[in-house]
């Protein structure tokens, strides 16, 4: 093997022929209002896709996967590594799993997050390895309300804990030796969807800990936060009588949603002390997923990071970075509301491909269009649908990323600024418009959402061609007097606050040529019907450009008296 004599490594390195920067470990920052993931030194917009949970068990199988991935224009993978692989003997690690999913994401070029599936997935403990799944002694099981054991890993199991933090800080290690430069691996994921099927675990040192005293790290978050705590925990704590001492049924009562509350506590707990182990070996951004609350605890896993009880998780669990929806209820706008905060960016790891288990006409395309809603509405940091290798190349969520992502350095230029908005029509058309009827609407005062930006309003007409569809986009105040907007089924007029009227000075398709975003056709004439409105599409009766879909326009505009 050639070696160089240490005084040529020496000169090498002091003249720099050796130095190349080195990116900064991907980390969360903030952006005016927005939190954004920086990668490489620069803000990231995770467009990605979360793979099957088996997908990643095997390398063929998971090459297969993230090659379809790329073809549905995915940046970023979402992928499970596994305890039970991971550590299929005590104490003894292989990282085979992990170290091939790098490659194969490197091969691809893109990003990779990885899921840790360690002491739950899902409620359940099916990912623990085997030596910890038939030893209930040394890793107890949570009890029921009867008292009886069932199949989840109990959050008092202190050998389960300290096994899984082995296991998690071996591979944030490992992590960091391979990836520290290359930055290939960008958030991990700890656990996935977590919380018991019982609205608390009843084993005798959960009863004791119960009848114990809430601590004084969460009674004090409450005071301080008193009047902005979630909605859901403010109303316990206030129906309870605001206390700010007592034990768990004191201060939020003895129902199934005071039993959550204690619930969040174990679950962030055990995960935040596993995560501050694995962030001080590789001090990667981690993140924990919802299972939402539908029903009441129990029904649902409790003690989740669902939006009812993230304060719980924000206090015990500081390591966890993020608390992150699996977004697959209907109520797209309302759920992505309640993880967007201050102190929590919008991040979904998982939500609706596009038809799911409910063909309905309303799932139909959900996420091509939800995908608009979430980064330019709410400064998304992730957009990632499940299961998205199942979708068709070139059908409607491969086209909204693709968009999406050819637009993200201007939508990361603009999260966070007030000059972008997202739009999303989830209510049913009021009749199946016709074009050129929406712009006869137009003409008069009405719209079906008004947006004010850059000292105009940009009034919206939704106009969808068919009941089974829904307008979206997203509109962006680039520079003065100009609008970039894009989208699908929409029909926009301007006003002003202060001129009497508002003429369109220019309409451009934009169309993205090797890498930037261009003029396209000048658009007027019946594409703008008579240089009266912005539209997209264009013109619906051309027969020549058949290709349907969002498309970019910009605009320019003028006033005056
Ligand atoms: C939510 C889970 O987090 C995923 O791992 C997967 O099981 C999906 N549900 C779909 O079944």
């Amino acid at each position: 093997m050639h070696r160089y004599p240490a005084t040529a490594l020496l000169a090498a390195a002091l003249c720099g022929a050796f130095t190349t920067a080195i990116a900064k470990v991907p980390h969360l920052a903030q952006h005016g209002t927005a939190t954004q993931l920086i990668v490489d030194d620069k803000p990231f917009l995770i467009l990605g896709g979360q793979v099957h949970n088996s997908s990643s068990g095997s390398p063929e199988y998971f090459d297969r996967t993230v090659t379809k991935l790329v073809q549905l224009h995915a940046n970023t993978v979402l992928a499970p590594v596994t305890w039970e692989l991971l550590e299929p003997t005590e104490g003894t690690y292989d990282f085979a799993q992990l170290d091939d999913m790098v490659r194969t994401a490197r091969k691809h070029r893109v990003k990779l997050i990885v899921l840790w599936f360690g002491s739950w997935k899902n409620g359940v403990s099916q990912y623990a390895p085997a030596w910890v799944r038939r030893d209930p002694v040394r890793f107890p099981r949570a009890h029921d309300a009867n008292g009886r054991p069932m199949s989840a890993l109990s959050t008092f199991g202190e050998n389960s804990r300290t096994a899984d933090k082995a296991a998690f800080t071996a591979l944030m290690q490992h992590l960091r030796a391979l990836d520290e430069q290359e930055n290939t691996v960008i958030m991990v994921q700890v656990q996935n969807e977590v919380g018991l099927f019982e609205s608390r675990d009843h084993r005798p040192e959960a009863n004791s800990a119960f009848a114990g005293p809430v601590p004084q790290a969460l009674l004090n978050y409450l005071a301080t936060n008193r009047g902005r705590l979630t909605p859901h925990l403010e109303a316990l704590w206030q129906q309870n009588g605001s206390k700010e001492r007592g034990s768990w049924t004191e201060v939020f009562g003895s129902t199934k949603e005071g039993n959550e509350v204690f619930m969040a506590w174990r679950y962030a707990s055990y995960i935040g002390d596993i995560a501050a182990a694995g962030k001080a070996a590789y001090n990667l951004p981690l993140y924990a997923n919802a299972w939402l609350a539908s029903g009441e605890p129990g029904k649902f896993p409790s003690g989740g990071p669902n939006h009812r009880v993230i304060d719980v998780w924000k206090v015990a669990a500081p390591a966890i970075s993020l608390c992150a929806p699996d977004l697959y209820a209907d109520n797209f706008k309302e759920v992505a509301a309640t993880y967007h905060r201050p102190d929590n960016p919008l991040f979904i790891p998982e939500t609706h491909a596009d038809v799911w288990y409910k063909p309905s006409a309303l799932l139909l395309h959900q996420a091509a269009r939800n995908v608009f809603w979430a980064v330019a509405h709410h400064d998304a940091v992730c957009f990632a649908p499940f299961g998205l290798e199942g979708q068709a190349v070139g059908g409607p969520i491969a086209t909204s990323l693709k968009l999406v992502s050819d637009l993200s350095p201007v939508i990361l230029q603009f999260q966070g600024t007030g000059r972008m908005e997202g739009i999303l029509q989830t209510e049913a058309p009021k009749a199946a418009a016709s074009q050129l009827e929406g712009v006869k609407e137009t003409s008069g005062t009405k719209s079906d959402c008004d947006i004010a930006l850059g000292g105009y309003v940009a009034h919206v007409l939704y106009s969808t061609a068919s009941p089974d569809e829904r307008a979206y986009g997203l509109i962006i105040n680039t520079a003065p007097d100009e609008f970039l907007i894009a989208g699908d089924g929409l029909v926009v007029t301007f006003s002003s606050a202060t001129k009497r009227e508002v003429g369109f000075a220019e309409i451009w398709e934009q169309v993205f040529v090797d890498g930037a975003w261009v003029n396209g056709r000048r658009l007027n004439g019946d594409q703008t019907n008579q240089g009266s409105v912005v539209q997209i599409p264009f013109w619906r009766w051309d027969n020549f450009d058949t290709a349907t879909g969002p498309r970019v326009v910009k605009v320019k505009l003028f006033t005056h008296d």
